[in-house]
């Protein structure tokens, strides 16, 4: 098959020719932009799931919908490392506003909220954030230096404009688990505080597995204002249209036995079946594709997702954190107890390798499904690991 041609999409947040499995996503989706846009009342989503599931894709769709429907939204935001939320809310408040003057009825009401902006950004660090706001602030509301009921009054602000413009605003944020503790707190009341009062504001957001433990331990009331939604492999059927749709279109087909091989060693992950499907399309030389062409592209495979996939996370790690990587693969696959991680790494007792698990948990290589166990944010990483890294000695 002529590479150029290559219709499969590995890569973060690439959007795929083909959006697998994710009716029923976009279903609830749409129902809940409805609500709203009709004056009721409907949950935020938060998605979780592990690295390469499809997180950005779904929340770029997601983003593109609303839009569809006459919504401001923010565009997919991510999170950065060292997170001010408030610096981040501020840049997504800026697009909503911007996006309704587009198309608002009322310029002046569009111009209060912008003044309100204002008056909640100067109270952050200048060198926080750089807006170009060319508005007066308005004292007196979202400026009191308080985050939780600054965010609060924005939120209002933002909702009472879109509302009097027959419109909604939606903020998209990627990498959600990275925000802090006082982030996720002052965002569980902002989004209570709309919620009240009906006001078309939504929030989707993605993030890894702890998302939810982090949002709930920021509000307990997290988990009734929210719908929670997890991503992993797609089923079978969602995986074999993610690879067969794509090449269908230029009239390449598979057959059974090759499809069925490419899902057992993807999982159904969607990083995976890219990244399967774009190695098994430059080397087949005619369709229909089968078990034989599967069988040479497999190292390819391999060689190609410990590049792009596993060896840059695992470079992450210092030396230390990467023998306890090592330790947890060599007990077979997740969750580990941490006490037997710790045994495995050959350490004296907990305490001697907390600090190497804090720091992986800290970069996202693993998390903690529950206290004492740990796992990895990686699918498959434990057999990559296995084979390629054992832990000697
Ligand atoms: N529903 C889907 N059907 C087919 N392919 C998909 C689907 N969702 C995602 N993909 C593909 O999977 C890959 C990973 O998608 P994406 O970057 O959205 O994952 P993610 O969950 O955000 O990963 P990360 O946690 O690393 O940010 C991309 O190559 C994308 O094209
Ligand atoms: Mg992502």
């Amino acid at each position: 098959m002529r590479r150029r041609d290559n219709p499969y999409t590995p890569g973060a947040g690439r959007k795929p020719a083909v959006l697998a499995g994710r009716d029923r996503d976009i279903d609830n989706f749409s129902t809940m932009v409805e609500k709203l846009n009709a004056g009721g009342n409907d949950r935020s989503i938060i998605y979780t799931g592990l690295r390469g599931v499809g997180k950005t894709v779904l929340l770029m769709e997601f983003d593109v919908l609303a839009n569809d429907s006459g919504w401001a939204t923010t565009d997919v935001q991510e999170v950065g490392n060292a997170p001010d939320f408030r610096a981040l809310f501020t840049t997504m408040a800026l697009r909503l506003l911007r996006s309704m003057s587009r198309r608002h009825r009322s310029a002046a009401r569009v111009e209060s909220a912008l003044r309100v902006l204002k008056a909640f950004s100067v109270t952050l660090p200048a060198n926080l954030v750089q807006i170009k706001l060319d508005v007066e602030p308005l004292a007196g509301k979202a400026d009191s230096g308080d985050p939780e009921q600054d965010l609060a009054e924005l939120l209002i602000e933002i909702g009472e404009t879109a509302q009097s413009g027959g419109t909604g605003a939606l903020f998209v944020i990627d990498e959600m688990q990275q925000l802090d503790h006082s982030a996720m707190a002052a965002i569980c009341m902002g989004l209570q505080a709309v919620s009240r009062k009906n006001l078309p504001v939504a929030l989707v957001g993605a993030g890894l597995p702890d998302l939810r433990h982090k949002l709930l331990a920021a509000k307990p009331y997290a988990d009734r204002l929210f719908t929670y939604e997890e991503l992993g492999g797609l089923d079978t059927n969602a995986a074999a249209q993610a690879i067969r749709v794509p090449a269908a279109r230029s009239a390449v087909d598979f057959d059974r036995a090759s499809i069925q091989r490419i899902l057992e060693r993807t999982a159904g992950y969607p990083y995976f079946l890219q990244v399967y499907g774009q190695e098994i399309w430059n080397m087949a030389d005619e369709s229909p594709i089968g078990l034989d062409d599967v069988e040479v592209v497999e190292p390819l495979f391999r060689e190609t997702l410990a590049r792009s996939f596993f060896g840059p996370r695992f470079e992450l790690a210092t030396d230390a954190e990467q023998r306890y990587l090592m330790a947890m693969a060599s007990l077979g696959s997740g969750p580990y107890r941490t006490q037997e991680v710790a045994t495995a790494y050959g350490a004296e007792n907990q305490r001697g390798v907390s600090v190497h698990r804090d720091n992986l948990i800290g970069k996202g290589l693993i998390w903690s499904p529950r206290r004492g166990s740990v796992d990895f944010t990686v699918p498959l990483f434990a057999d990559y690991l296995s084979e390629t890294h054992p832990l000697i000695g």
